[in-house]
């Protein structure tokens, strides 16, 4: 029988072990990897799965971890986080459990695992934190990165931001331009993903356009060269707190909700 030092010391093997799981090889670096990560990757190859994994075991094989999970909402860390105690049921360790809900839950070990909303607001007060998941990290508000990154100073924890890009702008596409030393990035285009057919791919491309096309699937950091204000620009203009005007249910909306939602029906289903 395999034991718990060989299952701590390989991720990898305690994955597909104990989950069948059968890492692609960029998951598989993921997994093994000890310092900052960013991961550029594409829509549905497995960068949410792959994160929920690594907070797994680091939670079980280390004790009295803190373990955090981000993303611009509440609803998408939930989703991560569903992953994350989907695979503590699998492993029939939830009796160890001493709470578990929704958005959080305390191994036996006395490791914890929270899911937290994108408001820079709410997320004070952790401190010592070992793993930092930032999800859809390119659609996080800046005000996050900078909030959260001082829990890992006196921890010296990891972050691990994962996201398809989204423009040339914010933390994400900064960091993986500019970031220097402090991270180690994958990039991950759906070329390297075994369960995205080139044939998916090309019928896409026509349907979404190469604009989306290049965002989505590999890896580029668009921004149209035509335009008058900067996505920055846009984007600092906008604002969740005030209730539209009217009634929002126009072409472009529609257009935008579905490219971003496609992949998720037609590369086998939800995830
Ligand atoms: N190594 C693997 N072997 C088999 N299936 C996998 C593997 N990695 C991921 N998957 C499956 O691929 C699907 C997409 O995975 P996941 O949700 O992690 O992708 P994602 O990159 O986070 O997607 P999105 O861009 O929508 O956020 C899921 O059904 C997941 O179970
Ligand atoms: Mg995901």
């Amino acid at each position: 029988m395999t034991s718990t030092l060989c299952y701590a010391l390989d991720p990898v093997r305690w994955a597909a072990d104990k989950f069948s799981f059968f890492c692609d090889p960029w998951q598989a670096q993921v997994l093994r990897s000890n310092k900052n990560l960013i991961l550029n990757a594409s829509r549905q190859s497995g960068k949410s799965t792959v994160c929920g994994l690594t907070a797994l075991h680091r939670g079980i094989y280390f004790p009295n971890s803190l373990i955090l999970v981000a993303s611009p909402s509440i609803r998408q860390s939930s989703e991560l986080f569903k992953k994350i105690s989907n695979g503590i049921h699998q492993l029939g360790i939830r009796s160890d459990l001493l709470e578990d809900n929704r958005t959080s839950c305390t191994m036996a070990n006395g490791s914890r695992i929270i899911s937290l909303p994108g408001d820079e607001k709410y997320i004070r007060g952790f401190s010592g934190v070992n793993l930092l998941l930032l999800d859809e990290a390119s659609r996080i508000p800046d005000e996050l990165f900078y909030g959260v990154s001082p829990m890992l100073s006196v921890s010296k924890g990891r972050m691990v931001m994962l996201s398809t890009p989204f423009g040339k702008r914010g933390v994400f596409h900064q960091q993986w331009t500019e970031g220097g030393d402090a991270w180690e990035r994958i990039e991950i285009p759906a070329s390297l993903c075994p369960r995205i057919s080139q044939a998916f791919l090309e019928e896409e491309r026509k349907t979404i356009g190469e604009w989306w096309f290049a965002q989505e699937y590999l890896c580029t950091f668009t921004e149209t060269t035509d335009q008058v204000f900067s996505y920055a620009d846009v984007n600092a203009a906008l604002s969740d707190d005030i209730a539209p005007l009217f009634p929002v249910h126009s072409r472009a909306d529609s257009e935008i909700l579905s490219t971003t939602l496609q992949p998720l029906f037609r590369i086998g289903g939800k995830s």
